[in-house]
């Protein structure tokens, strides 16, 4: 067992190990003392993992009640959480008990947010089960739902008792949403680590298992240093928006529906580091996510993508923050005003 423990605020350990889903149930009553938990999940990890789960939860006398919802983005929505607080009235949630995620990005989003703001807050444990959200979305505290004028745009920060790591759960991965939880790992090299970007770079989709533990647990320690250092976003926590200010950009203008979250954001960082940084880092760059199968470019120019990047949450008045890599796994985070970032990225 690999335990990360998160200095912040709220304190808490991400625990990594294979198989400890199974263990559910007592590693979370070594932390908390309620008996009574409130599992969120979708459609599509719900009968993969909640048996186990509940099982787990059970066994070490837990009274359990599970709310599943339709998987995707479009559930990260005001009505699906009006129906995780009507499930918890329902089932007399109180503040002393917990919620647990169990799923992916989406599932840990909202459930979060839900536990921040459910009776101004509960307990809350995070059981990632795709790459993503176990090296990114489960630590740090961000929680959210999107509303009409963009993705994340309500939320807020609640850290989670516990986070558990199994990755097992992996496995059942398809290929597609291995590839987006890549480019979040590829982000991490680039912006901290040489050593763990050289290492996905001399591996591929197809072989990238042999390493994803490594994988898992460095980015999760780079990302703890990130968060122990900023945990409220005010500063160093912007260099995790590698790839994201174009990234945001090809998501909001394909509707959030022709790539995931990591494809947008492999391309964003291809975009970025052409303008930005020397043509060997770009090359790299570019070998890396066309390894694991995800795009350096979409098909939309960049003239039509840069005004959905002013809706950015990094975006001060007319300033925009943007970050890049002068060398792989060092980054900058370059404050400038709109114009010159448009100029930039459409100049040659
Ligand atoms: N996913 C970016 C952050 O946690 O700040």
């Amino acid at each position: 067992m690999k335990k990360i423990h998160i200095n912040v605020s709220s304190p808490y350990d991400v625990i990594i190990e294979r198989g400890s889903i199974n263990n559910c149930g007592q590693l979370i009553s070594q932390v908390l003392s309620t008996k009574k938990a409130a599992i969120i999940t979708d459609d599509i990890v719900d009968p993969l993992y909640s048996n186990t789960v509940l099982t787990s939860l059970q066994n070490s006398g837990f009274e359990t009640y599970k709310f599943v919802f339709p998987n995707g983005e479009s559930s990260k929505c005001s009505s699906t959480l009006n129906k995780i607080y009507d499930f918890l009235c329902e089932n007399q949630i109180t503040r002393r008990d917990v919620i647990i995620a169990l799923g992916g990005g989406v599932v840990g989003d909202i459930s979060g947010f839900a536990a921040a703001t459910f009776l101004r807050g509960v307990d809350f444990i995070q059981i990632p089960t795709t790459l993503l959200a176990q090296i990114d979305s489960s630590v740090g505290g961000k929680t959210a739902i999107d509303i009409h004028g963009g993705k994340n745009l309500v939320g807020a920060f609640k850290q989670p008792a516990l986070v558990l790591c199994d990755s097992e759960t992996l496995n059942t991965l398809s290929a597609e949403i291995l590839s987006d939880g890549m480019a979040e790992a590829i982000k991490y090299g680039m912006i901290r680590d040489k050593q763990l970007f050289n290492q996905i770079a001399t591996h591929n989709i197809t072989n990238v298992a042999e390493i994803i533990d490594y994988i898992v647990s460095t980015c999760i320690d780079i990302k703890r240093s990130v968060v122990e250092h900023d945990e409220f976003d005010n500063g160093e926590r912007m260099i995790l928006n590698f790839g994201h200010t174009i990234g945001h950009a090809v998501e909001g203008y394909y509707n959030y529906k022709k790539y995931t979250h990591g494809s947008a954001v492999a391309a964003g960082m291809c975009y970025i580091t052409e303008k930005a940084s020397d043509t060997s880092v770009y090359s790299e760059l570019c070998k890396c996510v066309m390894a694991y199968n995800l795009p350096v470019t979409v098909p939309a120019n960049i003239s039509q993508l840069l005004p959905y990047c002013t809706k950015d949450k990094k975006r001060e008045n007319n300033n925009i923050n943007y970050v890049f890599c002068p060398e792989i796994g060092k980054s900058i985070i370059h404050k400038t005003t709109v114009s010159e970032f448009f100029n930039m990225m459409e100049g040659d």
